[in-house]
């Protein structure tokens, strides 16, 4: 209903994908969350003054889960009450946008590695009371267990070559049975010899046979280089 109420108007929301929107019109900008801190930005992207209160440009040239949600990815589940385990949150980009996304109980624990962009990071946590930062390797989710809880949703964003790997030593460490985990694998990172799809086709049957049940895959090749995104629940 309310995608058709408001298709003529340059924003909509987006159905299945509780807080993000849909922008028509506006040169540049496709997608935007519902900002959760008015009038701060923190990667220089547009603010909208809207119907449906400020809005923050969601950029999918940015954001490999805006590009996903461009091509077609739905996320009903990830909600106001939902928490998260983000793993490769570098300066904080798409963590705000996740953060955006949980108006309710919901916690997002930043994950990053590396002291320079977890520096940009804490900025954006400093401002944000949902988020959490973790400074902690992916590799070795038993160094950080004791910081963080169980979660309904793990994304993972790292470009390593044992990022399918790690992903799933986290997902056995935190995820929720019947969580939803998104991986966003580079195939440059896995091989720089063999064929995108080779790699793909490996990675899915890799995280197949370790319990996550992929019920979607986006190639998002288009606005990130040989990218692919595959969604899965956990059992
Ligand atoms: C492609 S960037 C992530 C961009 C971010 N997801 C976004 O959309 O805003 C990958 C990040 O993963 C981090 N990273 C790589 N390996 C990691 C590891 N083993 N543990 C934690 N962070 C890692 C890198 O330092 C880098 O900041």
């Amino acid at each position: 209903m309310m995608d058709e109420e408001y298709y003529y108007s340059k924003f909509f929301p987006l159905g299945k994908m509780p807080g993000v929107y849909r922008v028509k019109g506006v040169q540049g900008v496709e997608l935007a969350t519902k900002n959760l801190t008015p009038g701060l930005t923190f990667y220089g992207e547009r603010l909208f003054d809207t119907e449906f209160g400020e809005l923050r440009e969601f950029s999918h040239n940015r954001s490999k889960l805006a590009s996903s949600i461009l091509n077609g990815l739905r996320l009903p589940d990830l909600g106001p009450d939902s928490d998260v385990l983000y793993l490769g949150a570098s300066f904080g980009t798409t963590p705000s946008h996740v953060s955006d996304l949980l108006t309710g109980t919901g916690i997002e624990f930043a994950l990053e590695f590396a002291p320079r962009p977890m520096r940009d990071l804490l900025h954006v946590v400093d401002k944000r009371k949902n988020m959490i930062p973790v400074l902690g390797d992916a590799r070795f989710p038993d160094m950080y267990s004791d910081l963080v809880h169980a979660v309904d949703f793990l994304y993972c964003d790292v470009a390593q070559a044992s990022q399918s790997e790690l992903f799933i030593k986290n997902a056995e460490y935190f995820l929720k049975p019947k969580g939803i985990g998104f991986i966003a694998i580079k195939a440059k990172s896995i091989s720089q010899v063999k064929k995108p799809w080779e790699v793909f086709s490996e990675q899915k049957n890799f995280l197949e046979d370790h319990g996550m049940d992929v019920f979607q895959e986006i190639d998002i090749g288009k606005y990130h280089r040989d990218h692919k995104v595959f969604v899965g629940k956990w059992y």
